[in-house]
């Protein structure tokens, strides 16, 4: 049997990428701060594992994933999921909560990358979950945009590296979906999909090891023209699209 550990377990789409590979049979780890948040229906699965770890925290990533793949005797993917989202629309800046972001959403990447690596015993496939807010700075979204960008670019590099070592790296980039990262947003959230089946969705991609898969296919699409804009071009469009989300007079503020 195949065995699985995803940071960001505990919630969202971490929780339900859990379900769905206990589903198709797989042994299951998953971490998080806080794992009394996981549904009990979860905890009582033979197959499932949970462990109380912070991603930030290089010593407890190795301990608990180690013991994950000792348990189980192997590891064959590992997930990095786990991440947190802040911003404002009203462009006010929070410098020590935009430093979290980076801290967490790319070195406890890194963190879980690393341990992950001393545990694979020949062959491995790593998965860094970045988002379609890697494709460009997303107004409102500055730290968050950056460190989803680190993400993209730092698992296309490594998919490279470590090509040679039998290590398989793949860069998931989801559109929007409904979780409570998601649910404290208050503005528009396109082509928005349960986590149930924005999970069905990756762990396909996974299963077919794409380096890099972005969904949904329509904001995949708009992502990547806004990408492919020359940046004077994108900066202009984008401008005046928050005039209309955003009054002027807010805006001075
Ligand atoms: N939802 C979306 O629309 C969307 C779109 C694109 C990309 N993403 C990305 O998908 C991933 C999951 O997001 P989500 O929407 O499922 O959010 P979520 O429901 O808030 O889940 C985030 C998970 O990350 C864990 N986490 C946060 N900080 C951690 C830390 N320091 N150490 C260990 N675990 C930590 C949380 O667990 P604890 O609180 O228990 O620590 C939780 O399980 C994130 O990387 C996010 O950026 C989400």
């Amino acid at each position: 049997m195949k065995k699985i550990f995803i940071t960001g377990g505990t919630s969202g789409i971490g929780l339900s990428l859990a379900e769905n590979f206990l589903n198709r049979g797989w042994f299951v780890g998953v971490c998080g701060r806080d794992t009394s948040k996981i549904p009990s229906s979860l905890s009582q699965n033979q197959n499932f594992y949970s462990y109380s770890a912070d991603v930030l925290d290089l010593d407890q990533m190795k301990r608990v994933i180690s013991e994950f793949s000792i348990r189980n005797n192997g590891l064959d993917v590992v997930i990095a999921n786990a991440g947190i989202s802040v911003g404002a629309k009203d462009g006010s800046l929070n410098f020590p909560l935009g430093r979290k972001v980076i801290e967490i959403n790319v070195l406890g990447l890194m963190n879980t990358f690393e341990a992950a690596i001393e545990n694979f015993k020949g062959r491995g496939h790593l998965v860094g979950v970045s988002s379609v807010a890697a494709l460009s700075g997303l107004p409102g979204a500055a730290p968050y945009s950056a460190s989803k960008a680190a993400v993209f670019r730092y698992c296309e590099a490594l998919s490279l590296d470590l090509k040679n070592q039998n290590i398989d790296v793949s860069c998931i980039c989801p559109g929007f979906i409904d979780t409570p990262l998601t649910k404290k947003n208050n503005h528009k959230m396109p082509f928005l999909m349960s986590s149930k089946e924005g999970a069905e969705k990756i762990s396909n991609a996974i299963l077919l090891k794409k380096p890099l898969y972005i969904f949904p296919k329509r904001m995949a699409f708009l992502m990547l023209v806004a990408e492919k804009m020359p940046r004077w071009l994108y900066r202009k469009v984008v401008l005046k699209l928050m005039s209309f989300v955003m009054p002027k007079k807010k805006r001075e503020e």
